[in-house]
């Protein structure tokens, strides 16, 4: 069922990109804006699209497979879970299996299957039953162990990763291209409760549109996924994050590395810095049951509201990921207006990925400050902080290297 099309020589490989649910136009945008490849078909949590790169550097995207096969869904019943095995018979196995092999040095020689599946719609089979049908089938045809999910231990080295996805239309089969999914990122070393999963902050920032002279703030920033995921994007703007606590702020330091971030500890409900001073925030605030807000946001949530608007320039925008619609309507009260908003589905929760804009009256409040030049007063020390207005409120640039916030 792989099929193949000559462009200019070039061999375009069928490729099924997995995100988020809600993400999908996002990564679509990716791929179709990075040159990657061009995109044949839009799915649930399914980006399809062909490329003459195996292994796409999507950061948006959670993982890649090479598309394997297709047929219809089977439908609700296990009675029809043996036509699965069609899928084993329509993927041209040994093939995919040279183009693994020649995408990812890891993927020397494969000791076994492994299939994880996943499905729409109430059925009377499980995954593990689905994913046995396919695993078995394709062992056999490979001539190779299939080790099942069902235990729940973890494929021994070696397995190569197949895809089930079925979506009440389509059955879908792909084989993972890396050993390693996409969303796992190297610089995450540390790690802190309700740390946002990076390809969605990379999401978030390609939805912030940051140029490199724009001052970007998180004011939770936590293990600072969201600030850099935006410095590897668009590492000439300047970064500026802050955590009350003490661990969130190693966590970060240590994962931005030598990125131009700089992280402070700080409460988010009285920042050290200038008014009208940050273009674009990015942020995920503890608002959630994971992790709860303290400082000054625990009796005064609405604090971070107004600091947001305070150090916001009156053309800055803000993409937030809320957890329900109420605080949308706190957002709305506080003078900010939402210019997109998408609902996602994210471990059990569905919260919204909101880009806000000042309103007339946010601005107003911020430009009639430029234009009186009233000084920054109610800020604390920081970079820029207290040296009246203009560009003298810009947020100076901060590396890692010659910053005094990281100490
Ligand atoms: C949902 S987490 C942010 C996760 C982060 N985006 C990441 O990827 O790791 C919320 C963060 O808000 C922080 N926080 C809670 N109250 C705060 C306050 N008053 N000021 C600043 N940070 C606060 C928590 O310590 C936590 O790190």
């Amino acid at each position: 069922m792989l099929t193949w099309k000559k462009n200019n020589n070039t061999m375009h490989t069928p490729l099924v990109a997995r995100c988020l649910r809600g993400l999908e136009a996002v990564v679509a945008a990716e791929v179709h804006g990075s040159g990657l490849g061009a995109v044949t078909d839009l799915r649930h949590r399914e980006v399809h699209f062909r490329s003459h790169r195996p292994t796409p550097p999507l950061r948006t995207a959670d993982d890649v497979f090479l598309l394997a096969a297709q047929r219809p869904d089977i439908g609700t019943t296990r009675q029809r879970l043996h036509e699965l095995t069609e899928l084993a018979h329509l993927a041209d196995a040994h093939h995919l299996l040279s183009l693994r092999h020649s995408a990812t040095a890891s993927a020397r020689g494969i000791t076994g299957i492994d299939v994880s599946a996943s499905y729409l719609g109430r059925r009377t089979f499980t995954r593990y039953d689905a994913e046995d049908v396919v695993g078995q089938a394709l062992a056999r045809r490979l001539g190779v162990p299939y080790h099942s999910r069902r235990a729940g231990t973890a494929p021994p080295p070696g397995c190569c990763g197949w895809r089930l996805t079925l979506d009440g239309t389509r059955a879908t089969l792909m084989l993972r291209v890396d050993d390693r999914p996409l969303h796992r990122r190297a610089y995450k070393q540390r790690t802190i409760p309700g740390t946002l999963h990076p390809p969605l902050a990379a999401a978030m920032a390609v939805l912030a549109d940051i140029r490199p002279d724009h001052a970007v703030l998180d004011p939770c920033c936590g293990a600072g996924t969201l600030l850099i995921e935006a410095a590897l994007a668009q590492p000439d703007a300047r970064f500026h994050g802050f955590d009350l606590s003490a661990d969130a702020v190693t966590a970060a330091r240590a994962n931005a590395g030598e990125l131009p971030v700089a992280i402070r500890r700080s409460d988010a409900g009285r920042l050290p810095l200038p008014d009208d001073s940050v273009d674009r925030v990015l942020c995920n605030p503890p608002w959630g049951t994971q992790v709860h807000a303290r400082g000054l946001l625990a009796t005064a949530p609405s604090r971070w509201w107004t600091e947001l608007r305070r150090v916001l320039t009156p053309e800055g925008t803000a993409v937030l990921l809320l957890p329900d619609r109420e605080d949308l309507t706190t957002a709305i009260r506080h003078h900010f207006t939402p210019v997109h908003m998408q609902r996602l589905r994210l471990s059990g929760t569905q919260p919204f990925l909101v880009h806000l804009a000042l309103t007339a009256a946010g601005r107003s409040r911020a430009s009639r400050q430029l234009l009186e030049g009233e000084g920054p007063v109610r800020s604390g020390p920081g970079p820029g902080a207290g040296r009246g207005g203009g560009e003298h409120r810009r947020l100076q640039r901060q590396h890692p290297r010659t910053s005094s916030n990281r100490h």
